[in-house]
C-alpha cells in the first residue's frame, strides 16, 4: 500500500494557500528604487487603471491591507449609523469580523437565516416594515457575499433582483467580493457583469485568496459615492504606506487573465475533490459546489483522524459538517491522497 506522504498542502482554506510565483514575480520587479508612499506611485496609477478597464472609467478603486478592512470600510462610507446592513446568518460580515462592522460603521447588521448563504428578496422583505418610523434602524445596504460563504454562488438573475429591490427601497447593494473571481469563473462571466452590471454599487474585491500575498480593494461603481472614502481609509487604518507592492500584485493578476487562470483550477479542484468524496456511501454534500468550496458532513467519529493529517474546519457540528477549500496551488495528486485516506478511515 502506498504510504502517505505528510501533505504540505490541506484543505482547510485558500487563505492557507501560500503566495502565487507570479505574485512573487510582481512584488520583486516593483522592489526597485524609491518611489512615493502611500499610493502616488506609478504601480498604483497602473492598477487603478487595470481596474477601471474591468470595472468602467466612472468606477473608482482603493488598495487596503484585508478583506475584513475593505467590508467594513466600503460599508461605513455608505451607511449612516442608524442605517442598517441586511446580510446571511452566515455572512462573514456578521460572523467573522468580531463585530468590526458594527463598531467602525455603528451601523446594526439585520441578517437572516438561510439555507444555502443566498439572500433572497422574499427572507428579507419583511426588514422594510419600520421605514420612516423613528424607533426603528433603518435598512441602507443590502450586502451578499459572491462567492457565499456556503461555496454557493448567486446567478446573475439574483444579483438583480436583490438590487433592483434594494435601489427600489433606497438602499444601496454592497458585494463583499472575497471569491469574486471564483465566482465570475464559475459563471463563465466577466468581473463587470456580475457586478455593475448586476446592480453592485460598492464591491469588496478579494485578493489574498486567489493567489496574492496580502492586499484587497474597495471598488466604488460610481467614483461619487468615494468622494470621502481617502479620509475614512486613513482613519480606518488602512492606507498602506508600501502600496506599491499592493498595486504591482493587482496589476500582475487582472491586467491578463491570472485571476481567471488561477480561480478556474481551485474551482475544477472543489468539483473533482466533491465528485471523488460523494463516491463514499456515509459522505453527504450539504451544498452545490459553485465555487472552490465543499461543504460535506463526515460522521463525527472520523474527523479526529482525518484532522490530524489534512487539517480542515468543521463548520457545523449539529450536523458534522465540514468545509474543505482548495485553492490554485490545489493539485490533483492532493486529492487522490486526501480521498484515499478519507476511504480507509471511513469504514
Ligand atoms: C467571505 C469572506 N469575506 C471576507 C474575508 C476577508 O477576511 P480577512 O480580513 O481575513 O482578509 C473572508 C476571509 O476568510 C471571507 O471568507
Amino acid at each position: 500500500m502506498k504510504a502517505f506522504r505528510s501533505p504540505s498542502r490541506s484543505f482547510a482554506s485558500d487563505n492557507n494557500a501560500g503566495v502565487h510565483p507570479e505574485m512573487i514575480e510582481a512584488i520583486k520587479a516593483a522592489n526597485e528604487g524609491h518611489v512615493v508612499a502611500y499610493g502616488a506611485d506609478p504601480f498604483t496609477a497602473r492598477a487603478e487603471k487595470t481596474f477601471q478597464k474591468h470595472f468602467g472609467r466612472n468606477s473608482a478603486v482603493y488598495f487596503v491591507f484585508g478583506g475584513t478592512g475593505a467590508n467594513v470600510l466600503g460599508l461605513q462610507a455608505i451607511t449612516k449609523s442608524y442605517q442598517a446592513v441586511i446580510c446571511a446568518e452566515t455572512a462573514h460580515i456578521n460572523v467573522d469580523e468580531c463585530g468590526a462592522p458594527e463598531k467602525f460603521s455603528g451601523s446594526k447588521l439585520l441578517s437572516v437565516s438561510t439555507p444555502d448563504g443566498k439572500l433572497k428578496v422574499d427572507l428579507i422583505k419583511h426588514f422594510l416594515h419600520g421605514v420612516g418610523f423613528e424607533h426603528h434602524v433603518q435598512p441602507g445596504v443590502i450586502s451578499v457575499a459572491q462567492a457565499t460563504e456556503m461555496g454557493t454562488v448567486y446567478s446573475k438573475t439574483e444579483l438583480k433582483e436583490l438590487s433592483s429591490f434594494a435601489h427600489k427601497n433606497n438602499m444601496l447593494f454592497h458585494m463583499d467580493g472575497a471569491r469574486i473571481s471564483n465566482a465570475a469563473v464559475s459563471l463563465n462571466a466577466s468581473l463587470k457583469e456580475i457586478t455593475i452590471d448586476c446592480g453592485v454599487d460598492v464591491l469588496s474585491f478579494g485578493g489574498a485568496k486567489n493567489g496574492m500575498m496580502y492586499g484587497e480593494a474597495v471598488v466604488f461603481m460610481d467614483k461619487k459615492r468615494a468622494e470621502d472614502f481617502k479620509y475614512i481609509r486613513k482613519q480606518g487604518m488602512h492606507l498602506p504606506s508600501k502600496m506599491r507592492f499592493i498595486s504591482a500584485q493587482f496589476d500582475a493578476l487582472l491586467s491578463g487573465d491570472l485571476w481567471k487562470k488561477s480561480a478556474t483550477h481551485s474551482n475544477r479542484m472543489a468539483k473533482i475533490l466533491a465528485d471523488q468524496l460523494v463516491e463514499i456511501p456515509q459522505l453527504k454534500l450539504t451544498q452545490p459546489v459553485d465555487s472552490n468550496g465543499v461543504f460535506i458532513t463526515i460522521p463525527k467519529k472520523y474527523i479526529m483522524a482525518l484532522q490530524k493529517k489534512y487539517f480542515f474546519y468543521v463548520w457545523n457540528e449539529a450536523i458534522s459538517e465540514v468545509r474543505l477549500m482548495t485553492s490554485f496551488d490545489t493539485t490533483e495528486e492532493d486529492i487522490v491522497d486526501f480521498v484515499a485516506l478519507v476511504k480507509k478511515t471511513v469504514k
